[in-house]
């Protein structure tokens, strides 16, 4: 055979793998609104870096007749995202519905293999009906080991899933163990089992979308962190995200030129806070006033909506941002905000990205519900992710820090390393009407007019504790700053914290209450 003809049968063969599942499949894929993997693949990454890796891998099974489809349902391979190098996988759902084989799984733990030694992010298309059931065990097997490999690379290298597609069984436990996940509005699906199985098992009758759509992931379950109104833009969240992650747990996040003043002064931030407590104010507006560009890359935004968590940056370098949000729920602490805050907090420890902190918290939610569902493990998370992070941590007391919720957001006393206070900020053990009503029980019942005596307790309570001044005093707070002021303290906090080295006790790991 000639070099000409051998170039030709490449040629061929590449020709043969691109066609994946075949036109008609590729139509249908089109037709329901979703791009083909390869299609995802080229959009995701920048333009003319995609290298595939094992294109014409095929499964080895040998029951059923199933045809043999060079690259086997996944595309696999690595390409750059903002001049990143990054691994990627993309299920192919015209091939076999995406369904994993045990070849299909080699080839993905390939590239996690690779990502490990390489020090990249994997990130995940994911688009898969699970577990190619002519396969049987062998496919259990390659979840198993993509699983593990999940494990291991969890606070390692930032692992990313999107997805894109109806994914059922090991198809949704993968992404679940990674960092992020990104679902397609309408067009994405996640359970461990369909509702085709749960009607023959329980009788119950709900839809894919009811069961497993992005909104409910994304407001009931939390499963899913986003969700994109399309494929495309579900890809270029993924870019964006990664904008504020390090390639690895041993660097530091990218840090980008920053236009806007450093000492941006904002008048607004002296009356956003309203003078009377139980007004309600919104947290994502001071932090927009403050963050670089005012923008905020908000996490897990409809799912336990009292606290909000994301991404910042301040004079160019990469923030978390953990928040208590008055507008909902008064910003208490409950089980859901509590577990989306811990895991947000570990994700920042992970990969070196400093923790900034703005607190008006009232407390744990009280209640049977509550107590029922497990807050007192649930809102031990939070104080356990903020007390074992390392990280730079800067809190900002905006208003209230009552009870254990002061201690929990990120406060001195769990090592935070710089707390400053606006001087509406108010830290005590309590509200001031619930602390009368306890400590001075008897006193009021006693008096001659209950209303007044309650009212003259109150303002004397007031008076003493709902300000940040016992705290400073004690060195709880570090500075109570002028709101006006607080971009440029919060950009010189950052730098001083630069070098911060800190380590916990050596020890296997913890055991934090799960
Ligand atoms: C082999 C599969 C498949 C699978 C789909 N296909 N799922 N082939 N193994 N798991 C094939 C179909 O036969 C069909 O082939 C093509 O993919 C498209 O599937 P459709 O059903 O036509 O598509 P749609 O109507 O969109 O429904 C998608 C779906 C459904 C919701 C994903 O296919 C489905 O429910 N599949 C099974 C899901 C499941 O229970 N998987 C096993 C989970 S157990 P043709 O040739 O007709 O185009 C598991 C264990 C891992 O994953 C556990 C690890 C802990």
């Amino acid at each position: 055979m000639s070099i000409d003809d051998k170039i030709a049968k490449l040629e061929q063969m590449n020709a043969e793998a691109e066609s994946a599942g075949g036109a008609d499949r590729i139509d249908k894929q089109h037709r329901a609104g979703k791009l083909t993997a390869r299609e995802r693949i080229l959009k995701l990454l920048d333009e003319d870096t995609f290298m595939e890796i094992d294109k014409f891998v095929t499964h080895q099974c040998t029951d059923f007749g199933v045809d043999k489809i060079l690259g086997d349902g996944v595309i696999t391979g690595y390409g750059k995202i903002n001049n990143r190098l990054v691994y990627v996988f993309a299920q192919d759902f015209t091939v076999f519905g995406g369904s994993l084989s045990g070849s299909y799984g080699a080839k993905i733990c390939k590239i996690m293999d690779l990502a490990m030694k390489n020090g990249a992010p994997v990130i995940g298309l994911n688009d898969s009906g699970g577990a190619r059931i002519q396969e049987g065990v062998v496919s259990l097997a390659g979840y198993g080991e993509i699983f593990n490999r999940n494990v291991l690379a969890s606070g390692v290298i930032p692992q990313i899933s999107a997805i894109m597609g109806p994914c059922a069984g090991g198809a949704v436990y993968s992404p679940s163990i990674t960092d992020f996940i990104v679902m397609v509005d309408r067009t994405s699906y996640m359970f461990i089992t369909g509702p085709e199985v749960i009607k023959t098992v329980t009788g119950e009758e709900v839809t894919q979308e009811k069961l497993g759509g992005s909104s409910t992931h994304g407001s009931i379950s939390g499963v899913s962190h986003f969700s994109a109104s399309s494929d495309e833009k579900a890809l270029e969240l993924i870019r964006e995200l990664l904008n504020y992650i390090p390639q690895n747990n041993l660097q530091d996040p990218p840090v980008v030129a920053c236009k806007d003043d450093p000492n941006r002064l904002e008048e607004r931030l002296r009356t956003i806070i309203p003078d009377d407590p139980t007004k309600p104010y919104d947290m994502k507006e001071l932090l927009r006033l403050v963050l670089d560009d005012r923008y905020f890359l908000e996490v897990h935004a409809d799912y336990a909506k009292n606290i909000i968590v994301g991404f910042g940056r301040l004079a160019g370098f990469s923030v978390g941002i953990v928040a208590n949000q008055p507008l909902f729920l008064a910003g208490c602490l409950d089980i859901k905000a509590s577990i989306k805050a811990a895991r947000f907090v570990r994700f920042c420890d992970s990969f070196n990205i400093p923790l900034v902190t703005f607190v008006d918290v009232p407390g744990f939610m009280p209640g049977t519900e509550q107590e029922y569902g497990g807050i007192i493990t649930h809102g031990a998370k939070l104080l356990y992710a903020f007390a074992e992070a390392t990280v730079p941590k800067i809190t900002v007391i905006a208003r209230k820090a009552y009870g254990g919720a002061y201690d929990v957001m990120a406060s001195k006393h769990i090592r935070a390393d710089l707390n400053f206070s606006y001087p509406s900020g108010e830290v005590a053990v309590m509200g001031p009407e619930g602390a009368v009503k306890i400590i001075f029980r008897k006193q009021i019942k006693e008096s001659q007019d209950p209303k007044r005596e309650q009212a003259e307790l109150v303002a004397e309570y007031k008076n003493k504790f709902a300000n940040p001044y016992r705290a400073a005093e004690l060195g709880y707070i570090d500075e109570v700053i002028d709101p006006l002021y607080t971009r440029p303290k919060l950009i010189i906090a950052l730098d001083s914290l630069r070098n911060k080295r800190e380590s916990l006790p050596p020890k296997k790991h913890g055991n934090i209450p799960l």
